[in-house]
């Protein structure tokens, strides 16, 4: 419910894309937002008032001359109570008409009178979207505060290929969640690992472990969400990007040391949630290691991973550093022992080690000051919490 008591004002102006704001708006609404729809004319060639009241649950506005505004000023009245105004698809034509101010319609009229934020996700065939009267109200646009989502790139309805799709219901409703988080990391540059690694015994086999990298995932998208600028180092895990998030695959710890190593410039909190073996096998066999008999067996000789925290947080330049523990016993014991011995300022403790690849956890924040405990939580809430308290931590200025 990460839209819970928002009220949203939904614009939906001519364009094919008109049949994702019917998914959209269930997704809203199942985010806890309350929707008002208002269409152009244009939009209801596309889909009809019908549909988007049904799934709004509200009536649908079209036209400024509305009779059922007590006070006929719907202009006024629909957006009165907005947290925001989210105009999808926006059209090249209301983009050129937003951007010069032009109001001769219910919903343009409604943006110029508006006193929120107001987000546009433009949705129209890519040489409309490469135009340069386009790319001029966009510019106008952006420069007046109005938030741009998107828009994709891709298979166009045209059939042709390029940028200027709308973005998918599920990317929008992102993005709208995202730009309600409030923006504790702007500016900064965060690096993160997350998810296992995989050491390779031959070519088919390998050592690997349970976690799923969902936490790290997790903080990736919130320290997005707070307008950090996130790089994320990956082991191997099933799991989508966050939207706005870089993110480097790799496979073995080794692998994930040197590309933490390699682009540590500029970063100023580096989080380590990844699952880093601490062995890998000292000889990897060239091609499959093959049954000689039915009594023989293997043996694996191990040696051990360099340890990437503690190598981050011993540099003289290290940035702001958070480990994390996972602990199947004595957690406030071991979780400020470990947080010394890797020399950072910030360690989270996951009770219990049975968390892998749940969205729920239930974490504790050791710091010079002490241990405090994060109630049992989804891990999305946990890790807005978690960038919360990184941003109250970090140094103003780095050394
Ligand atoms: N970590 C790392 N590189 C390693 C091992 C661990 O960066 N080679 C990081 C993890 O990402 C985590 C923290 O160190 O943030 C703690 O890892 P953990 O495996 O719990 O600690 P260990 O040092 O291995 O201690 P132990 O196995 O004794 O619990």
């Amino acid at each position: 419910m990460d839209l819970r008591g928002k009220h949203l004002v939904l614009g939906l102006t001519g364009g094919i894309a008109c049949y994702k704001s019917a998914e959209l708006v269930r997704l809203l609404t199942k985010a806890g937002a309350t929707v008002q729809v208002a269409m152009t004319d244009a939009a209801t060639q596309f889909i009809t008032p019908v549909t988007m009241q049904a799934l709004s649950g509200r009536p649908v506005f079209t036209s400024q001359w509305d009779g059922r505004i007590a006070n006929n000023m719907a202009h006024i009245d629909l957006s009165r109570e907005a947290d925001a105004i989210v105009i999808a698809p926006a059209s090249t034509d209301f983009l050129a008409r937003l951007a010069n101010g032009l109001c001769d319609d219910l919903l343009s009229t409604l943006c110029i009178a508006r006193d929120c934020p107001l987000l546009v996700a433009p949705a129209m065939n890519r040489q409309m979207w490469m135009a340069p009267a386009t790319q001029r109200n966009i510019a106008q646009l952006r420069a007046d505060g109005v938030a741009v989502l998107g828009p994709g790139s891709g298979d166009q309805a045209c059939g042709e290929v390029g940028d200027g799709r709308m973005l998918e219901p599920e990317e929008l409703l992102d993005d709208i969640v995202a730009h309600f988080q409030p923006k504790l990391l702007a500016g900064r540059r965060m690096l993160i690992t997350a998810g296992p690694t995989f050491e390779a015994i031959d070519p088919v086999r390998g050592i690997t472990n349970r976690s799923s990298g969902k936490m790290g995932f997790a903080i990736a998208r919130a320290a997005r969400e707070a307008g950090a600028d996130v790089l994320m180092v990956a082991g191997p895990t099933g799991l989508p990007t966050p939207r706005g998030v870089a993110r480097i695959d790799v496979q073995s710890a080794q692998q994930m040391h040197d590309a933490v190593l390699s682009q540590l410039r500029g970063i100023d909190v580096f989080v380590a949630v990844a699952a880093v073996a601490d062995w890998r096998p000292a000889e990897v066999a060239e091609h499959k290691l093959k049954k000689a008999n039915d009594t023989d067996t293997p043996t694996l000789r191990f040696v051990q991973n360099p340890d990437i925290l503690a190598t981050v947080a011993a540099r003289a330049d290290a940035p702001y550093c958070v480990g994390f523990a996972a602990e199947s016993e004595n957690l406030e014991q071991y979780g400020e022992q470990k947080r010394r011995r890797k020399g950072v300022p910030l360690l989270v403790g996951n009770i219990g080690h049975h968390t892998f690849g749940l969205d729920e956890n239930e974490i504790v924040l050791f710091d010079e000051r002490g241990a405090m405990r994060l109630p049992r939580a989804d891990k999305l809430s946990l890790a807005r919490q978690l960038v919360a308290a990184i941003a109250e931590r970090l140094p103003v200025d780095r050394p």
